[in-house]
């Protein structure tokens, strides 16, 4: 199945339940907003995961582009992805949970064709303010999927603030043979989609207050599910990533971690070039930066004339349309190869600095301002160059 085929079972399933398209945001998340991307599809909907009215009505879905940053230690693993698409579908304080589920399930075996006996779920199991969720626990038991209650994995919530609740986790068997174990036990279990009832609000003082409504926001990540669909372990071999692993396989000669790394945040800065962000040393900018700069040092580790220009452009332009970025891909090869010439710049600047700091011992805090205030050398490169150095 591809990732489009993936996305059109997902819309129609949706559009039959009575759900309207919510447009897509771009990875730039509203002024004022207090995340830098938008690393959910609930997010832009965050206002009305509040209580006010969406005007396309109380059900909704849509695939929406993502970004996390806070997953990036495990990128570099098969499965965590820094850019993705997620498909997502809401009740605003309309169907429950246990609708939610049904649906989800139905679309999994019936839409997808995954065997019921390769499902696994997991329920939030209660705290000390809260009851263990029994709705969840009981909708699965009825649909005879094993269910398995945990503390607070099963408790979703977008950042510091804003709207959150206990969540149902659904996970997949992608073992040989016949499954075995729990999702929290055994990672041949993968998760592809999250059910969370956002019930409460989590206030800037930290008081978390129950809403109004309950809704329901969903997630599911679609390189993650047309991997399980393709029966296999890896996001790095599908259609969309597929192209990213070749090429670097091929150009760079790299294989496992590394590749898997250097293919996961190109792939990434050229989403975030395709929202518009450039890259600075401050906010977005510098999450961009780090992602080049991270690739960029696998890269020269072994070979320091490896160059991003050596990329083909028509993998940039697969990547825009496939996240459905309305841009001309055209003026990024020379942003990352200036970006890349500005880095190996910085380097050939830092490692006498670095070097000569160093030789008086250990870094101290002020050795890292001054390199910083004076130098213009961030923490992390830094860092980065003290290990290069052993
Ligand atoms: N917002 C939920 C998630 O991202 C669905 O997992």
């Amino acid at each position: 199945m591809t990732s489009d085929e993936i996305t059109r079972i997902f819309e129609d399933h949706y559009h039959r339940l009575g759900h309207r398209d919510a447009p897509e945001s771009s990875l730039l998340p509203p002024p004022g907003d207090p995340v830098l991307f938008t690393t959910s599809g609930m997010h832009p909907l965050t206002p009305y995961l509040l209580g006010r009215p969406h005007p396309g009505g109380r059900r909704l879905a849509n695939v929406q582009r993502c970004l996390r940053t806070t997953d990036l230690d495990e990128v570099g693993d098969r499965t965590h992805l820094t850019a993705f698409q997620m498909l997502g579908s809401w009740s605003l304080g309309d169907y429950d949970i246990a609708t939610s589920l049904r649906w989800g399930f139905e679309l999994l075996t019936d839409g997808y064709g995954i065997p019921a006996r390769k499902l696994h779920a997991t329920v939030f199991g209660g705290d000390d303010h809260l009851d263990p969720d029994a709705t969840a626990w009981d909708t699965w038991t009825a649909l005879g999927v094993p269910v398995e209650a945990l503390g607070e994995e099963n408790w979703w919530s977008n950042g510091p603030t804003g709207p959150c609740g206990p969540d149902s986790e659904i996970f997949v068997w992608t073992g040989d043979g016949l499954p075995t174990g729990r999702p929290s036990g055994d990672d041949r279990w993968v998760e592809v989609w999250n059910h969370v009832q956002m019930s409460h609000h989590r206030h800037p003082d930290g008081r978390l207050t129950r809403l109004p409504l309950t809704s329901i926001d969903t997630g599911m990540g679609r390189e993650r599910l047309e991997m399980v669909l393709r029966g296999d372990r890896s996001v790095f071999t599908g259609d969309g990533l597929g192209p990213w692993a070749g090429a670097v396989r091929d150009r760079w000669d790299l294989a496992g971690t590394d590749l898997r790394v250097v293919a996961d945040h190109l792939r990434a800065a050229v989403v975030v070039l395709g929202d518009g962000v450039r890259p600075g040393n401050t906010g977005r900018g510098y999450v961009l930066r780090r992602l080049l700069r991270r690739a960029l040092t696998v890269l020269w580790r072994d070979d320091p004339t490896r160059s991003l220009g050596d990329l083909p452009v028509t993998l940039h332009a697969d990547t825009m349309r496939r996240f459905r970025q309305p841009v001309d891909p055209g003026p990024l090869p020379e942003l990352l190869c200036d970006e890349e010439h500005r880095f190996r710049g910085l380097l050939r600047r830092g490692r006498p600095l670095v070097d000569r700091v160093r030789a008086r011992g250990p870094l101290t805090e002020r050795d890292y301002h001054w390199l910083h205030d004076t130098h213009g050398l961030p923490r992390d490169l830094v860092d980065g160059l003290l290990a290069d150095a052993g």
